[in-house]
């Protein structure tokens, strides 16, 4: 079961695959390039392709490389043990950097927010730039607009029965939410008039400025039923500490890692006393070889949407120095191969 999801998982990713000529290229041919047939071996059967692999499939379209894998004998009765040992070593393997100055990581979070205003602002891919499925490209009429707002509805009850467990004490109707990189509300509309106030920040004006839209013209909510913030850089001191419950979903795994660190932060600061925080954050990187140093990645292209991974020992400390327990956490198939991303709860004591 747990295998045929990351069969389904493969299929959003590589809708989010670099370069958009290339892109629609590869969408309106469907064809495969070596990295795609790299990336199927190694997300359906953990292991690299052979040089003959590559060459067979080269050029085929995506959707027969992966019916073939999904079909093989090797998917069918994968090598626990070695799977499991190969994705070990990749974690270990596994080196970020943090440590920017001030001037860095304003770049580092300016570059990015760049691209999700781009993705934003087009109508084309506003949608998909939130849920990376074919579903979501391209102009959306009312209905599907109103079916995407849906797809929050199970994510919002999950976040909800995960707080109750958590913290018996957990009332809804009394706390103040705050979806963090809240895109255009997706998930952020299903607590609205549930909670007693309802906060969405997003660094992408274009996100916001739907969300606003589609509540006031879809939803008839008003302006005084929910507020928005603009993140328009990472200096973002003071931060009032006066949520009971922060949620942060498919978002800051797409920030170079000392952003997504910085992000967290922030994140956890905005935590009343005696709140709570569900982030999901990659924590073993989904990139085979995946390395973070700043001179490489400045050298690199980015017009695209990236995926990067913080360490689980970078989270604790994060976790330490601003004062939270870290009560849970779960893996989750949401985003990517389950196995590497995490929903973590931070609890902040009274
Ligand atoms: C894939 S969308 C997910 C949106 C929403 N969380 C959801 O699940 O529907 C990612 C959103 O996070 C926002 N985002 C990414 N990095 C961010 C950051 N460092 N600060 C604020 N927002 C961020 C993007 O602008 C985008 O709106």
């Amino acid at each position: 079961m747990r295998l045929k999801q990351r069969g389904v998982d493969l299929v959003i990713r590589l809708t989010a695959v670099p370069g958009r000529v290339g892109w629609v290229a590869r969408r309106l041919l469907g064809w495969t390039e070596p990295k795609d047939i790299n990336e199927l071996y190694r997300m359906l059967l953990g292991r690299r392709p052979e040089p003959s692999e590559i060459e067979a499939k080269l050029g085929t379209h995506w959707r027969v490389a992966l019916g073939d894998l999904l079909s093989s004998e090797e998917y069918e009765h994968p090598q626990e043990e070695d799977f499991a040992a190969r994705f070990l070593e990749r974690i270990g393997a596994f080196s970020i950097s943090v440590d920017v100055t001030s001037k860095q990581l304003d770049r580092l979070f300016q570059d990015t927010r760049n691209y999700w205003q781009a993705a934003g602002s087009d109508v084309q891919t506003a949608y998909w730039s939130v849920l990376s499925a074919d579903a979501w490209l391209g102009s959306q009429n009312r209905d599907q607009v109103l079916a995407f707002y849906e797809t929050g509805r199970g994510n919002a009850e999950s976040l909800i029965g995960i707080a109750e467990n958590l913290r018996p004490d957990f009332c809804l109707s009394e706390a103040r939410v705050l979806d963090f990189g809240c895109g255009v509300g997706r998930v952020l509309r299903h607590f609205v008039g549930r909670a007693a106030h309802c906060e969405g920040w997003d660094f992408s004006r274009s996100h916001l400025q739907l969300l606003e839209d589609n509540f006031n013209d879809l939803f008839q909510l008003d302006r005084s039923a929910f507020a928005t913030r603009m993140l328009d850089s990472p200096d973002l001191e003071p931060i009032d500490a006066e949520f009971d419950f922060a949620y942060s979903l498919l978002a800051l795994q797409h920030n170079p890692p000392p952003v997504m660190a910085r992000m967290l932060r922030i994140l956890l600061r905005s935590l009343a006393p005696g709140g709570l925080a569900l982030v999901h954050l990659t924590t073993a990187p989904a990139i085979e070889g995946y390395a973070f140093s700043l001179d490489e990645y400045h050298k690199a292209e980015h017009r695209r949407m990236e995926m990067h991974a913080l360490s689980r020992e970078s989270i604790f400390d994060i976790a330490r120095e601003e004062g939270v327990t870290v009560p849970w956490a779960r893996y989750t198939n949401w985003c990517g191969p389950s196995f590497l991303n995490e929903l973590i709860a931070f609890a902040k004591t009274d």
